[in-house]
């Protein structure tokens, strides 16, 4: 066995471990990524060798919060990519509209800025106190931030921006108060949110969502999760409802393809469901 074989064997024992101790399967997700992610964990834990975290797999119970941390990518911002949160604002606010009371979901929220940018949103529009907003992810220590939506003060320069270009229509400053280096966003805004652990790879489906965003997440996953997780999607859409993927995801060659019409341009990622009428 040459070293490359070696670390491919360590590589798959520890997944296996992770599958077997605790039920998380990181087999339907990108190789490369996963691995490139191993490695760092693994250096970082100060070890040489991938199977080196095997014995903390094993023997240290609270490890696993850690695991899950390096498998995260969560990098995310308040009103990403915010030509999309315009489309969002201006073509399918009216359609949700109609709706007397709105369920969305968040899938992979990350620390929650998206969450609070959706409350923001919907407050704007009028739509926020018959609103519940389901913010789920994975990796509890993620989930813990978006719990408390204390974010460092260096950060609001561009989500500040993001949300002028998005259509804002307040002050962005009035939605939190400064601390020090941090800033928390008021407490309102979560009033009707609730923080969840939801794992897309085992979990099943929540009812009745009038939208569901999930943005760059399926890219991390090869495409029988990927499916899994639009099917998924799909089940937990009420009539006409929305789903709202990331700017390099798609549901073109999904499983769940033939089943929604595109909103507005294909590039805004934003498809509802057919039918219900
Ligand atoms: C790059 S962040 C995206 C955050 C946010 N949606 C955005 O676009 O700004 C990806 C998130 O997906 C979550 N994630 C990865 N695999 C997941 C799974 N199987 N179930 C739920 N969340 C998952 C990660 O923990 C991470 O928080």
């Amino acid at each position: 066995m040459n070293n490359h074989e070696i670390e491919e064997l360590e590589f798959k024992s520890l997944l296996d471990l992770i599958k077997e101790c605790y039920g998380y399967d990181f087999g339907g997700y990108a190789k490369s990524s996963i691995k490139r992610r191993i490695t760092q964990l693994t250096l970082s834990e100060g070890h040489q060798y991938i199977s080196e975290l095997i014995p903390k797999i094993l023997y240290e119970k609270e490890f696993l919060d850690t695991f899950l941390k390096g498998m995260s990518v969560t990098v995310t911002e308040m009103f990403r990519d915010p030509w999309i949160w315009k489309t969002l604002r201006e073509e399918v606010i009216p359609r949700l509209r109609i709706f007397p009371r709105l369920k969305i979901w968040h899938a992979g929220c990350a620390t929650g800025q998206e969450v609070y940018s959706m409350a923001i949103l919907l407050k704007e529009e009028g739509l926020l106190d018959h609103s519940q907003i389901y913010a789920t992810d994975f990796n509890n220590s993620s989930l813990e931030i978006a719990q408390k939506g204390i974010y460092p003060l260096r950060e609001m320069r561009k989500h500040t921006s993001n949300y002028i270009e998005s259509g804002g229509k307040e002050s962005f400053s009035d939605y939190y108060t400064v601390k020090y280096d941090a800033v928390k966003f008021n407490d309102k805004l979560k009033e009707n949110i609730v923080f969840s652990n939801h794992n897309l790879v085992e979990d099943n489906s929540f009812g009745e969502m009038n939208l569901i965003i999930c943005r760059n997440v399926l890219i991390y996953f090869k495409q029988n999760l990927q499916d899994r997780a639009l099917n998924l999607f799909k089940e937990s859409l009420s009539p006409r409802g929305f789903l709202l993927l990331g700017d390099k995801e798609s549901i073109d060659f999904s499983i769940i393809s033939n089943d929604f019409v595109s909103v507005s341009s294909k590039k805004h990622k934003i498809f509802q469901i057919k039918g219900g009428d």
